[in-house]
């Protein structure tokens, strides 16, 4: 698969099979993915890989902040860095139509006890949909140029992960609950968690892996100078 191919290919994985990934492969996934730049080459990033009873243990106590969802967001989380948004009058229309297509899905018209499927989904979500592993991708910086190096080395882990086979899935939720992280694996207090990867091998019988996904049009996107 050539880079170009690779960039289309790659897409957010909410399925997965329950065949474990191999700690080999993670290993040679995550070498090869440590040759992303960074900002002064300061490779801010350190990643706490889980999988078996570990993961079972940290997604079972993320698992009960699903219950703390007001209707709008969750209550009081505390991640490390500052969240993001209210998004700008410009963004928010293309959130919605993210939501609307995924609820399309997992809620089409005549579902029953629509809340119940809701809180089921965030459960879901809080146990990195069922993959086998999760990456938590960390900073020992929190300066905005270690951040936007570990957006990259996040994006390099995805590309890279399709020459395993490997589906991905970078989720920003799990990590709103930073403390649950430091209680049951050991990490420094000053290490910032920033992100997480749900990793596995993709189902793609499943529609929410497979649904067309809307992108802006370029000339939305690009003003050109001197060209
Ligand atoms: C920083 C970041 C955080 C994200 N967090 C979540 C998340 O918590 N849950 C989720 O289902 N998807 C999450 N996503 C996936 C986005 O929804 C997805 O990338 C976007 O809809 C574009 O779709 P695609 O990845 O299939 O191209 C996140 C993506 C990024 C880059």
């Amino acid at each position: 698969m050539d880079v170009i191919e690779a960039i289309h290919t790659r897409r957010s994985i909410r399925v997965f099979k329950p065949d474990p990934v191999p700690k080999k492969v993670l290993q040679e996934l995550l070498d090869v993915s440590r040759w992303a730049p960074s900002g002064g080459n300061v490779q801010p990033w350190h990643f706490d890989v889980l999988a078996g009873k570990l993961l079972a243990k940290v997604t079972a106590r993320l698992v009960e902040k699903a219950k703390t969802w007001d209707g709008h967001d969750y209550m009081n989380p505390k991640p490390d860095l500052p969240r993001t948004g209210p998004y700008s009058k410009l963004l928010i229309p293309r959130q919605q139509s993210l939501k609307a297509l995924t609820d399309a899905i997992r809620y089409p018209p005549g579902t029953k006890n629509l809340e119940a499927k809701q809180l089921e989904h965030r459960e879901h979500m809080l146990r990195f949909f069922d993959a086998p592993s999760a990456i938590i991708v960390c900073a020992d910086d929190r300066g905005p140029a270690s951040i936007v190096s570990i957006g990259v080395v996040t994006q390099t882990i995805c590309l890279a992960a399709l020459a395993y086979g490997l589906g991905t899935c970078i989720m920003g939720v799990p990590v709103l609950w930073p403390e649950i992280f430091r209680e049951l694996l050991d990490m420094p207090k000053d290490r910032a968690i920033v992100t997480s990867i749900a990793i596995g091998y993709p189902d793609l019988r499943a529609p929410i892996n497979t649904f067309p996904r809307p992108r802006e049009p370029l000339d939305n996107l690009v003003e050109w100078h001197g060209l």
